[in-house]
């Protein structure tokens, strides 16, 4: 049985960071308003592990939400960051791991021809959007129920009930002029689709969505949902975006459209791509991408976008995988994962999982969710429910029930079966 836990430095930080912060955070899902209690809060990671102030270990499941495929301080990422950091933190000006980054990123997304890098997923994001409607010169985006692509405003909206609608903004300070803009569908639901293709094809910019929905569930789409996504793009002259921040490199050296054979106008990059600091990435075909300033007439800049330090991180981490090493580890592990997991025979637990990417799932019966709506509310519960347990047991999972978990290099075979064990336990097998 796991020991009761103390937290007496990680709640001393607390109560004084609330003095100061919004809740104490710079980021709402690490309050742990969803699971309760103090936030723990981190002193070191190495590896698969972090240490907490109070001088507690956990094998990481976050991962700091998905940057750390190789594992916390890899010692490669680190000594290239220490090397990168002594010649100077940042110059404002061209240097040569731009060029490197960006050699690693168009290889694996060839035909893609053209990336610029930003500081966020976020802005990536915009810039994708900002980019859809310069070429289109239309002002219409669609996006789907529950998928989050940052929080830029014309993002931040969600869907009516379930039919085609006009968005709403989830967050106040979003003006109803900037959510009006962006339509909003619920994921795998071809003849809505279709019908909104319909009526508003004409005027749509761009559709965009995480080819593998994984910012709210993980809610696995039909390759052919796809296609028929990618077909009626093509029809209408509206543009396609992957928004792979977290799909991107996480399942080998290439973009998640080669897994289902469909092939995007805009990919956003985010997460991997920066190893750990703080890298966005845009590509797409030149035509596309050179609208970008000083090009054309598509502004966007940054001072810390590109930043040496930042890109170094990236390179050394795209490097570490470019040999599919760690991509077929991931996988190995995750099959270890699925196998222990079925011989507990729960009848109240599924973990769908792609590669090192998997998402504990409280509910046995019917199909997977493919949309967010169909996210069992009983599901979440007891993912909530259970949180504090799984801390006392030296597992750090995301702190809500709608996030991911994620699986590094530096992760083994006897970790992932205990995962599972811990969590066929609360499933009650
Ligand atoms: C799919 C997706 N898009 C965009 C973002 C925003 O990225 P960032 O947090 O780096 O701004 C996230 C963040 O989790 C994401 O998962």
């Amino acid at each position: 049985m796991p020991t009761a836990r103390s937290s007496t430095q990680s709640d001393a930080l607390f109560a004084r960071a609330q003095q100061l912060m919004p809740a104490g955070v710079n980021s709402p899902v690490r309050a742990f308003r969803k699971v309760g209690g103090t936030p723990v809060f981190m002193a070191k990671g190495e590896g698969a592990f972090v240490t907490d102030v109070d001088g507690h270990r956990y094998v990481d499941y976050c991962l700091a939400w998905g940057p750390l495929i190789l594992g916390h301080a890899h010692p490669a990422v680190v000594e290239a960051v220490t090397r990168t950091a002594r010649d100077g933190l940042a110059f404002g000006t061209c240097h040569r791991n731009e060029q490197r980054l960006a050699e690693l990123v168009l290889a694996a997304y060839a035909p893609f021809e053209r990336v610029r890098f930003v500081v966020s997923g976020t802005e990536a994001v915009l810039t994708a959007v900002r980019l859809a409607r310069a070429h289109t010169k239309r002002r219409l985006i669609l996006k789907f129920a529950g998928c989050y692509h940052g929080h830029g405003d014309q993002l931040l909206v969600k869907a009516g009930s379930g039919v085609v609608t006009f968005g709403l903004a989830d967050s106040e300070g979003v003006t109803v002029q900037a959510a009006q803009e962006t339509l909003v569908l619920n994921l795998g639901d071809l003849p809505a689709l279709e019908a909104l293709f319909a009526k508003h094809g004409n005027d749509l910019a761009a559709v965009i969505l995480e080819p593998l929905p994984a910012n709210n569930g993980l809610l696995l789409q039909k390759p052919e949902y796809l296609k028929a996504l990618r077909a009626l793009t093509e029809k209408h002259g509206t543009l396609l975006i992957f928004d792979e921040v977290i799909s991107g490199f996480r399942f080998g050296n290439h973009g998640y459209g080669k897994l289902v054979g469909v092939q995007p106008d805009l990919v956003t990059l985010g997460k991997i791509v920066g190893g750990g600091l703080p890298v966005g990435a845009v590509t797409g075909k030149k035509d596309i991408l050179d609208r970008l300033a000083p090009l054309g007439g598509v502004y966007q800049a940054g001072t810390m976008a590109g930043n040496p330090v930042a890109l170094a991180a990236g390179i050394a981490t795209l490097e570490a995988l470019s040999d599919g090493k760690v991509h077929a580890h991931l996988e190995s592990l995750g099959k270890a994962f699925d196998e222990r997991l079925a011989s507990k025979k729960s009848s109240a637990l599924r973990a769908p999982r792609v590669g090192g990417l998997l998402w504990p799932y409280f509910d046995g019966k019917g199909p997977l969710p493919v949309e967010a709506a169909e996210i069992s509310s009983a599901a979440v519960e007891r993912y909530h429910h259970a949180y504090r347990g799984w801390l006392a047991e030296g597992l750090y999972l995301p702190p809500s029930a709608y996030e991911v978990s994620f699986l590094s290099a530096a992760h083994t075979v006897a970790q992932v079966q205990a995962l599972a064990d811990a969590l066929a336990q609360t499933a009650g097998a």
